[in-house]
């Protein structure tokens, strides 16, 4: 031991080397069976710093002795006739510090990589970057499933690129260099066999599901108007026969795209490849479906090119109104409030002063609004509230988010991207633009819908 201190203290590069992997050492065996014992409960930094930091300067202080025993060799070689007395033992030492090296170097490592897949580390360490993304993640199907699930996959070239871009997009909040908003799509996305259908099987036959979907007028009945549609999901049969919505995720055809803009919102040329290996192109009406495809961006369909917000669904101001009136937080016994949330939502609020602000547009409306009954005055405390949330949780002023700056495609008007009937074959025959085709339609703009009271769930 003492031979060894002797060795470190032979010059000064080598003895700061090893007080800081020392103190580094002992840093992380305290912080680790700290974070062990108190779970989740801990920031992001302090992982940040236990398992990336820490390990970080250990290596550091590691490399420091080599480097002084280097630099200073002339010295050292004073020296080695008083360490080459007992050269045995001193290897031995050295071969268990090396060992132990390897193990905390293998335990941080470990958890390192645990940690960076963690939802904290990708949700919350950048957090005005990703806290938009982060707010509507937790309130999402997906709350449960983990970042690195979908948008990294399994396997360790996924993982090495991943980590690497991971860490060059932290290397970008650091420096301010990230865009915002964070543009959509993502590109660099893993192909969903390697994620979604790690879950979801692509083939499975789903029956055709019930939506109803609410709407209310800006009047002061704050009229209801509903649709309700029996979506046909469809998908794969036992005999390999595929229909509905889901035929796109069936394994035979292949549906490619070419798009203009970057949003891949403006499509003129749709290839279809059926299991035979025929191909039919559809395409816009200046663009010749036999000719050469317009330049653009080559894409080849799946999951989230439907999907697109799994995980972070932002709302449309009044999609987001529709949905509270319904569910009753925003009562339609206050007059008008429809149009006075659709206001409340389009005002310059920041993120301190939106909830105050807000409350403060709801009283003075109904202020000047002849004086309701107090039983109705107390609603508008909590439609207030809802109103704010609404706004919370999809207005982001220092991310430049606004309402419509990401857009939902797997409803009506992502499909009409290529169903719009104007996409036509070299014979003049259309994409598929038969309602009936993706949906029934068993009630449109209804106030109360009979189909709803036959199913046991009308009179809302
Ligand atoms: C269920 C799958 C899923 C999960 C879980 C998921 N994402 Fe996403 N994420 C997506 C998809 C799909 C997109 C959109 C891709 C596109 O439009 O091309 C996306 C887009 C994003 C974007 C771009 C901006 C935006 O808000 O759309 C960011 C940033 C992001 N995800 C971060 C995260 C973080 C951080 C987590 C974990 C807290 C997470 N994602 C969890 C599927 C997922
Ligand atoms: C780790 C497993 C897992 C992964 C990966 C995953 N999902 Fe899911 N997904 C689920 C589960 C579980 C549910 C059902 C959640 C529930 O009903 O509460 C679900 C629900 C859904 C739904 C129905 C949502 C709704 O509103 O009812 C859609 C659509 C969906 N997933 C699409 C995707 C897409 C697209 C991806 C890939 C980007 C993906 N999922 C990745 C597990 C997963
Ligand atoms: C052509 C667009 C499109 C593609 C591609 C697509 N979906 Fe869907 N998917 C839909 C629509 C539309 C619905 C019905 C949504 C609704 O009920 O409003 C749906 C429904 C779902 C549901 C809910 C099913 C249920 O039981 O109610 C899941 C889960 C899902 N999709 C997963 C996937 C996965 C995984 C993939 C990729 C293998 C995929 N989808 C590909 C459009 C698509
Ligand atoms: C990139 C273009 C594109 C988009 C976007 C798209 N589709 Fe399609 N879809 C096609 C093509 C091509 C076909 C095959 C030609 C046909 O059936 O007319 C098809 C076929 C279909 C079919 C008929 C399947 C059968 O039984 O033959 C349904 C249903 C369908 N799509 C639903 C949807 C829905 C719902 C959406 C939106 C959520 C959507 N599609 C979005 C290109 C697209
Ligand atoms: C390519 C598939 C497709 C075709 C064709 C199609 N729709 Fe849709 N439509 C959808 C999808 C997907 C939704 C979203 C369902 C949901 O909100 O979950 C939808 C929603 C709707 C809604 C409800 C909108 C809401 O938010 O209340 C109405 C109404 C509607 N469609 C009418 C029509 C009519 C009328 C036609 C024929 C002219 C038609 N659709 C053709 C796919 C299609």
């Amino acid at each position: 031991m003492r031979r060894l201190i002797l060795l470190f203290r032979s010059n000064w590069i080598s003895a700061l080397g090893a007080v800081v992997t020392t103190l580094a050492f002992m840093g992380f065996v305290t912080t680790w069976i700290y974070l062990s014992l108190h779970g989740a409960s801990h920031g992001p930094y302090l992982g940040m710093f236990a398992f990336i930091g820490l390990p970080m300067v250990f290596v550091a202080g590691l490399l420091l002795i080599p480097v002084g025993l280097l630099v200073y060799r002339n010295q050292l070689r004073q020296r080695m006739d008083l360490l080459t007395r007992k050269p045995f033992r001193l290897v031995r030492f050295i071969l268990l510090l090396t060992l132990i090296n390897v193990a905390v170097a293998g335990t941080a490592g470990y958890e390192a990589v645990h940690f960076m897949d963690s939802q904290q580390f990708c949700g919350s360490l950048c957090h005005e970057v990703m806290s938009p993304t982060y707010d509507t993640y937790i309130d999402s199907p997906h709350a449960r499933v983990r970042c690195v699930e979908c948008h990294i996959g399994p396997g360790a070239s996924g993982f090495v690129k991943a980590k690497v871009s991971g860490l060059l997009r932290v290397a970008a909040v650091l420096f301010d260099t990230s865009r915002r908003p964070i543009p959509t799509p993502v590109h660099d996305m893993a192909p969903t066999e390697d994620t979604c259908e790690q879950c979801h099987w692509p083939e499975r036959y789903v029956e055709d599901r019930l939506v109803v979907r609410q709407h209310f007028a800006d009047d002061e009945a704050v009229s209801a108007s509903t649709n309700v549609l029996l979506m046909r999901v469809g998908g794969t049969r036992s005999d390999g026969s595929a229909s509905g919505i889901h035929w796109h995720a069936q394994p035979g055809s292949v549906v490619s795209y070419i798009s203009t803009d970057d949003s891949r919102t403006k499509i003129p040329w749709v290839k279809l490849t059926d299991a035979a290996g025929k191909e039919r192109i559809f395409t816009i009406e200046d663009v010749d479906p036999k000719g050469p495809p317009p330049p653009g961006q080559l894409r080849t369909m799946n999951c989230v090119d439907c999907h697109n917000q799994p995980s972070h669904r932002f709302q449309d101001r009044g999609q987001a109104l529709d949905e509270g009136i319904a569910s009753g937080v925003i009562s339609r016994r206050l007059p008008f409030v429809r149009k006075v949330g659709m206001e409340a939502l389009e005002l310059g609020w920041t993120r301190e002063n939106a909830k105050a602000g807000i409350r403060q547009h709801l009283d003075r409306f109904y202020a000047g609004n002849g004086s309701l009954p107090p039983d109705v005055q107390a609603l508008i405390g909590p439609a207030s509230d809802a109103i704010a949330e609404i706004w919370m949780r999809n207005i982001h002023p220092a991310m430049n988010i606004t309402w419509g700056t990401y857009r939902d495609l797997d409803g009506h008007d992502g499909c009409m991207r290529c169903h719009d009937g104007e996409h036509l074959d070299a014979d003049g025959e259309s994409i598929t633009a038969d309602c009936e085709a993706c949906h029934a339609t068993l009630a449109e703009k209804e106030s109360d819908p009979d189909v709803l009271k036959r199913f046991g769930i009308g009179g809302r």
